[in-house]
């Protein structure tokens, strides 16, 4: 197996603005009072372990009453120099999505537009060859036939069913080109078995990796970053030869986001996976 750790160029947005003023999945209280600057220095750790390990990170300016713009994962899917803009199922979201899309156009980007509810790289994740693709909580099934139309390569749709794991990013993580680790029990029956189908060798999550969203991870083919509280996957990962990072967005994840959320990847051209 080849290790080889790709250069990776991210977006992010610093948290400037976060909070939990809104409940639109199961890991929100509103009524829990949340530490604005430790979600900044937590992610500012994370933006550190990205740029020591050599990936470019671009930076979005957070807009003032959009607590959850800090998730960029869901500003978009950007793949071979193509942008498609997101549109997010919540109101209170929904004007993250022309901040991102600006930001696509003016960093020079082949914009589309989403005709159906789509959380961008949230619920879209680029395995190998494949687009999986989720849907049951957030992005519309349709959203899946304009992807592969926008982007050319075959979309899988995965059924996610438990309401914690409510986007595609939460469930699953890509390793590399050939693997990803998952939660089973996050997908329906018929989603298993294509999971099975396709990547036989995944490493399988435990729900305790899970629930701390242990697979929220961020992998360049060799380093993986994930939070620091999912120690059995950490450990089934640095068995099968990947450097694993840990990092604590303990502040983050009262949204419901961890690293992953955080990071939007940026892939410019075809060499670019
Ligand atoms: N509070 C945000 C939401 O519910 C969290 C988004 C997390 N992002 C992600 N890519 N999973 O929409």
């Amino acid at each position: 197996m080849t290790m080889d750790a790709t250069r990776q160029r991210f977006l992010m947005c610093r948290p400037t603005y976060f909070a939990v003023d809104y409940a639109i999945n199961p890991w929100m209280d509103p009524t829990a009072p949340v530490d604005a600057d430790l979600a900044v220095r937590q992610w500012e750790r994370l933006r550190q372990v990205y740029l020591d390990l050599g990936h470019t990170v671009e930076e979005i300016a957070p807009v003032p009453g959009l607590p959850d713009m800090v998730f960029a994962a869901n500003g978009g899917t950007v793949i071979d120099g193509k942008a498609m803009a997101v549109q997010f199922r919540d109101p209170q979201r929904a004007d993250e999505a022309p901040a991102y899309r600006a930001w696509f156009e003016a960093a020079g980007f082949e914009m589309y537009d989403p005709k159906h509810v789509n959380e961008g790289e949230g619920d879209v994740l680029l395995a190998g060859d494949h687009l999986l693709a989720g849907t049951g909580f957030r992005t519309a099934h349709a959203s899946h036939a304009q992807l592969q139309e926008v982007f050319g390569y075959p979309v899988i749709t995965m059924q996610l069913v438990d309401p914690r794991f409510y986007h595609l990013d939460t469930a699953l993580t890509v390793l590399d080109e050939r693997t990803v680790a998952y939660l089973p029990e996050a997908f329906s029956p018929g989603s298993q078995a294509v999971l099975r189908r396709l990547f036989p060798d995944a490493v399988h999550a435990t729900m305790a990796d899970a629930e701390v969203l242990g697979l929220n991870a961020v992998s360049d083919g060799r380093h993986v970053v994930l939070p620091e509280q999912a120690t059995d996957l950490a450990a089934k990962l640095r068995d099968r030869g990947y450097q694993t990072i840990g990092v604590d967005l303990s502040e983050l994840r009262r949204a419901g986001g961890g690293p992953k959320c955080c990071t939007l990847r940026l892939r410019q051209g075809k060499a670019d996976r």
